[in-house]
C-alpha cells in the first residue's frame, strides 16, 4: 500500500552533509510502506555551524527521529540529553529518538554489523580478528568485537597512532588483547580469523583499490567482512574469494544498522520474513551490480 501524506504524518530524516546520495530515504519509507506506518523520511542537509539550531528546530517541529551522518556523527553528541551505551563507547552517535525533555541518542552501526554477521553465520566470539583501518567505521567494529568477546584484536593502520588509539579506546571498555600495526607492517601478522576492511579504500568510483596486496595475507584468515557494499564485492573480497575465503560485504551491515534505528523510534521488532523482504526489494530498486 503506498503512503499517503496527511494530517497526521508523522517526520523521520537525516542530518549530515552531504546528504544527496543516502539510500536511508529508501530503506525506512519502504520500511513504512510495508508495515503501513503513517512516516515519512526526508534528508535535511545541515551546513557548518548549524547544527545545534537543525536539533533544536527539529525538536520543536516534533520530529519523532533522526538519523544523523558525516560530519555530525561526534559533535551531536553533546546536543542530547542521553545516549545509549554503544554510543557512548564508541563515542558517535548516528540515530536521534524525540522524547519530551530532548533527544537521545543511539549508534545502531555496531548493532546492524551484528545482525548481518548473525545472518551470515559469523562469529566474533573466540576469534581473533584484524581490522584495516582506524576511522569512525572501525570504532564501531572495534566495539562490537571487544562487546562480542573476541580473543584478540589486531588493528592496522596507515596512521599507527590512531590504530593505537582506537586499540586504547577498545581496552577502556573490554578486556581484550589488542595490537596495532601499521599498514606497511602487514607481514609481521600471524594466522587469525576474520578480517574486516573498514577504510573507503577500493569504493565506488576507485574500484580498482585494494588496501592489501601481499598475496600471504590471503592464506592467513578465513573470513572477509568489507564495509563497502558499492562495488558489491570490492577488490579486497575479490581477493579473498579467490583464496577460498569467506566474504560479506556492507549492505546487510547499513541495512540492519537503519531497521534498527526505525524499530527504536517504533520501540517495536520487526519480523525476519518482512525484513527479508524489504531487503530484496531495496536490493532491486538500487540496482547493485551483484
Ligand atoms: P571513516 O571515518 O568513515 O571510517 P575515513 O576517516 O575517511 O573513514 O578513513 C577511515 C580509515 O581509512 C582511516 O583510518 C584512514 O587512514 P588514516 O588514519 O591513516 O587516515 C584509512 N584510509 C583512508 N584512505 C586511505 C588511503 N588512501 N590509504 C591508506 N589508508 C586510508
Amino acid at each position: 500500500m503506498k503512503q499517503k501524506i496527511n494530517g497526521k504524518t508523522k517526520v523521520l530524516g537525516l542530518i549530515g552533509n552531504p546528504v544527496e546520495h543516502t539510500i536511508s530515504p529508501l530503506i525506512h519509507n519502504t520500511l513504512s510502506e510495508k508495515l503501513c506506518k503513517d512516516y515519512v523520511y526526508v534528508p535535511f542537509k545541515v551546513n557548518r555551524g548549524n547544527l545545534s539550531k537543525a536539533i533544536e528546530g527539529a525538536k520543536a517541529l516534533n520530529v519523532t527521529g533522526l538519523n544523523v551522518t558525516v560530519p555530525y556523527k561526534e559533535e551531536v553528541i553533546t546536543e542530547l540529553i542521553e545516549v545509549s551505551l554503544f554510543a557512548k563507547q564508541i563515542g558517535a552517535v548516528n540515530t536521534l529518538k524525540y522524547t519530551d525533555d530532548g533527544y537521545v541518542g543511539y549508534n545502531t552501526d555496531a548493532e546492524g554489523l551484528h545482525k548481518s554477521l548473525l545472518n551470515n553465520d559469523i562469529v566474533i566470539n573466540n576469534n581473533d580478528i584484524v581490522i584495516i583501518g582506524a576511522g569512525g567505521a572501525a570504532k564501531a567494529v572495534g566495539i562490537l568485537c571487544g562487546s562480542e568477546n573476541a580473543n584478540s584484536i589486531t588493528i592496522v593502520n596507515r596512521t599507527k597512532e590512531k590504530a593505537q588509539n582506537l586499540a586504547n579506546n577498545i581496552k577502556k571498555y573490554y578486556n581484550v588483547k589488542t595490537n596495532v600495526l601499521g599498514i606497511d607492517e602487514i607481514d609481521r601478522i600471524s594466522s587469525f580469523d576474520i578480517a574486516f576492511q573498514t577504510t573507503p579504500i577500493g569504493m565506488s568510483p576507485n574500484t580498482e583499490h585494494n588496501p592489501i596486496i601481499e598475496e600471504e595475507f590471503y592464506k592467513k584468515f578465513h573470513t572477509a567482512v568489507d564495509l563497502i557494499y558499492n562495488p558489491y564485492k570490492t577488490k579486497f573480497l575479490l581477493k579473498a574469494q579467490e583464496n577460498g575465503i569467506k566474504i560479506l560485504n556492507g549492505f546487510e551491515m547499513l541495512y540492519y544498522q537503519g531497521v534498527r534505528a526505525y524499530e527504536i523510534w517504533n520501540d517495536i521488532e520487526i519480523k525476519q520474513d518482512i525484513l527479508e523482504d524489504v531487503k530484496n526489494q531495496i536490493i532491486d530498486s538500487i540496482n547493485l551490480d551483484i
